[in-house]
């Protein structure tokens, strides 16, 4: 970091040396082009100390994450915005409504008529909670790229955080997030999430298939808090015969205003019409189990048969904005 500033300094100095001689107050004085080189060398040899040392901090050099996720390719539709692609698994997990209730903070209540009515058949006496299990790649915004990060966590849609009876948000209290990348974790903290810095498995891409399986095309998904104990989640798919739940369906709750503490509001709009979710990659619907340790479940879960996609998309973020901005967002 320091050695930027330096970078920027040294960068600099010549306009300013520049400036300061063309000054026709100055230009009388010899002593500033001196004064220039002595301090232009001091700033050199600075850099070179300050690089030097970090050169020394930074041993063993970190593993370079290699993901074989496609590039971002709605990057310089949006130059101004933040964009990237997500790359990995969305799974539906039902849960008893009454269970729902007691994990979702009371003062929510849960628009089950919104989610009837995009699943009629959904079980009586059931709740849809999610989990994502994601590869972020090439995260941008005005051409300044941070590192690829995975995450993973579940998640409440459907939930009426205004009270209107109609708008759906979607709560994402707690995330298994890449520890390390400074940026993504702070985003997440600074919305209330309760973040987990983990390791996830593969390191830099969405899934790894697992060779040894009965069913082909089986993958595999895992991420570990570094604190021991505190939280985890692993995942393993198969290509299901068919989709249990439509693709609309999935549209509607990924594309819901997305809270933690309930104090601002995360507006990410998965698009689902870009070369990434496009042929040869496609969505592929999957069939798996799902084990989670992570608040606000208590211990250890395992469901299976949880029905999802498997799936790469681009998406565009809006962050830290009023949820009350949200009144009857996507009922267009
Ligand atoms: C998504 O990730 C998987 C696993 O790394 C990879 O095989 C696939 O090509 C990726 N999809 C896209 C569109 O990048
Ligand atoms: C891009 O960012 C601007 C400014 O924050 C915002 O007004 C606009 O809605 C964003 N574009 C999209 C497609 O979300
Ligand atoms: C919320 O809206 C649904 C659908 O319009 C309606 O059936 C239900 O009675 C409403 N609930 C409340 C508490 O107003
Ligand atoms: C892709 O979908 C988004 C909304 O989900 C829409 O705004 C956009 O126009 C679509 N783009 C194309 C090329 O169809
Ligand atoms: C999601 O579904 C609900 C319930 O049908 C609907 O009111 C809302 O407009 C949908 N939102 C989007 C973004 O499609």
């Amino acid at each position: 970091m320091f050695s930027t500033y330096l970078d920027v300094a040294l960068l600099c100095h010549p306009i300013l040396a520049f400036l300061t001689i063309q000054h026709p107050k100055m230009r009388s004085k010899p002593t500033n082009l001196q004064y220039y080189f002595v301090s232009f060398l001091s700033l050199l040899f600075l850099r070179y100390a300050c690089s030097y040392y970090f050169i020394l901090l930074d041993q063993p050099a970190p593993t370079v994450c290699v993901s074989k996720d496609q590039p971002n390719p709605i990057a310089s539709l949006y130059p101004g915005n933040a964009t990237g692609t997500l790359n990995g698994t969305i799974g539906v997990i039902p849960i008893p409504l009454t269970l729902a209730r007691q994990l979702i903070p009371p003062q929510y209540g849960i628009l089950e008529h919104a989610y009837r009515s995009l699943l009629p058949s959904f079980p009586q006496g059931m709740y849809p909670a999610i989990v994502q299990a994601l590869h972020d790649h090439e995260v941008q915004a005005f051409g300044f790229k941070i590192p690829d990060f995975s995450r993973t966590g579940i998640e409440f849609p459907f939930i009426d955080l205004l009270h209107d009876n109609s708008t759906s948000f979607k709560w994402a209290p707690s995330l298994l997030m890449t520890a390390g990348n400074d940026v993504a974790l702070k985003g997440a903290m600074d919305y209330g999430t309760n973040t987990f810095p983990s390791t996830f498995e593969p390191g830099c891409d969405a899934y790894r298939t697992v060779s040894n399986s009965n069913k082909p095309g089986t993958t595999f998904f895992s991420a570990t808090s570094l604190k021991s104990g505190a939280a985890s989640l692993s995942a393993l798919f198969s290509p299901a015969k068919y989709e249990v739940f439509p693709l609309d369906f999935f549209k509607n709750f990924t594309n819901q205003p997305t809270f933690a503490d309930g104090k601002t509001c995360d507006n990410m709009i998965r698009l689902f019409n870009t070369s990434v979710t496009a042929e040869p990659y496609g969505i592929e619907p999957v069939k798996g189990t799902v084990r989670a340790h992570l608040p606000p479940f208590t211990g250890e879960q395992e469901w299976t048969n949880v029905y999802g996609l498997r799936l790469d998309t681009s998406f565009i973020e809006n962050n830290y904005l009023p949820c009350e901005n949200f009144r009857g967002y996507g009922s267009g």
